[in-house]
């Protein structure tokens, strides 16, 4: 049975919480996006309802992003997913030879079409299109006459995954692998997340402790009900549903870091994080190694 879509629309407005945040980071865009939406809102709204600013997040934000990037590589045909108020389309789109598919569910997606019209305007690169990551016969643009079935697809989604059920994560493996199946490629996450690795992050940052209460109140959903139990759970998960695993540290961008002076955050802190923070590539178990 699929959960109704105003179930996820809930979770639409954790993207303005995120963007806020990513305005203290050199990510491009980011400040202008944050203008635009009034993120500065969301904050006064945490504050009047008592809820604390999850200022840490700033670095698993900033990291995940980046490290995600690294992972890109020289990939040409990139379909994010629940993409919120992310600019990563924005600044890979200057890029002509890359093809870049944005989604995300009708509303949120409508307000960032209108951010990137204000932003860069069109880009005949550059495809917005709403995807209900979940839905059941897919959105996924499988057919798409502007994607190549000769050269592979990177799909990426950060920030989603941790607010799905887990029979909704199975329908959004079971939407991917049938991309995959068609283009190759693979999937590369930071969202397949584990009690073990998230409460070690917890266990350093106040911010984080705190952030599954106040999504908890915005999204009517309880992240650590739909969490992993540890990563031997992912790595079952994930095969079960047709699909390798590989993780990587996101330790790796740690010089890159630029939002620790703005939001006074520790380095020791900062390291401490990123340390227990991965991204997965997901790879279908009988892909092509020429692929990717
Ligand atoms: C925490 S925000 C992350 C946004 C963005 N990826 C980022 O990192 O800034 C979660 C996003 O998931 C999207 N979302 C929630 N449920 C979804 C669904 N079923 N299909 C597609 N997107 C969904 C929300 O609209 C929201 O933009």
């Amino acid at each position: 049975m699929q959960s109704p879509t105003n179930s996820f629309d809930k979770i639409s407005p954790t993207a303005i919480m995120v963007a806020e945040l990513r305005q203290f980071t050199d990510i491009p865009y980011s400040k202008e996006i944050a203008q635009l939406v009034n993120a500065q809102a969301v904050v006064e709204k945490l504050i009047e309802n008592n809820l604390n600013r999850p200022v840490e997040v700033g670095v698993w934000l900033e990291g995940r992003y980046k490290s995600v990037n690294k992972l890109i590589g020289q990939a040409t045909q990139i379909i994010e997913l629940a993409s919120g108020l992310q600019p990563r389309g924005m600044v890979m789109t200057e890029n002509p030879d890359i093809i870049f598919i944005e989604s995300d569910l009708p509303g949120i997606l409508s307000q960032k079409q209108e951010i990137v019209k204000k932003l860069i305007g069109n880009r005949p690169n550059y495809h917005l299109i709403p995807i209900n990551v979940t839905s059941d016969p897919s959105q996924f643009p499988l057919h798409a006459n502007y994607l190549d079935t000769q050269k592979p697809v990177v799909i990426t989604c950060e920030g989603l995954m941790m607010h799905l059920t887990f029979a909704e994560k199975q329908m959004v493996f079971k939407n991917i692998r049938e991309m995959l199946e068609i283009y190759g490629g693979m999937w590369i996450t930071p969202d397949l997340n584990d009690k073990v690795g998230l409460n070690k992050m917890r266990s350093f940052s106040p911010g984080l402790q705190n952030i599954s209460r106040t999504t908890a109140e915005i999204t009517g959903r309880n992240v650590d009900d739909y969490l992993f139990e540890n990563p031997d759970h992912v790595k079952q998960f994930a095969q079960l549903q047709g699909f390798t695993i590989d993780s990587y540290n996101m330790l790796e961008i740690i010089d890159s870091l630029t939002c620790l002076e703005p939001l006074k955050i520790d380095v020791e802190i900062a390291k401490s994080m990123l340390a227990n923070a991965f991204v997965s590539v997901l790879k279908l178990k009988n892909s092509n190694p020429n692929w990717v």
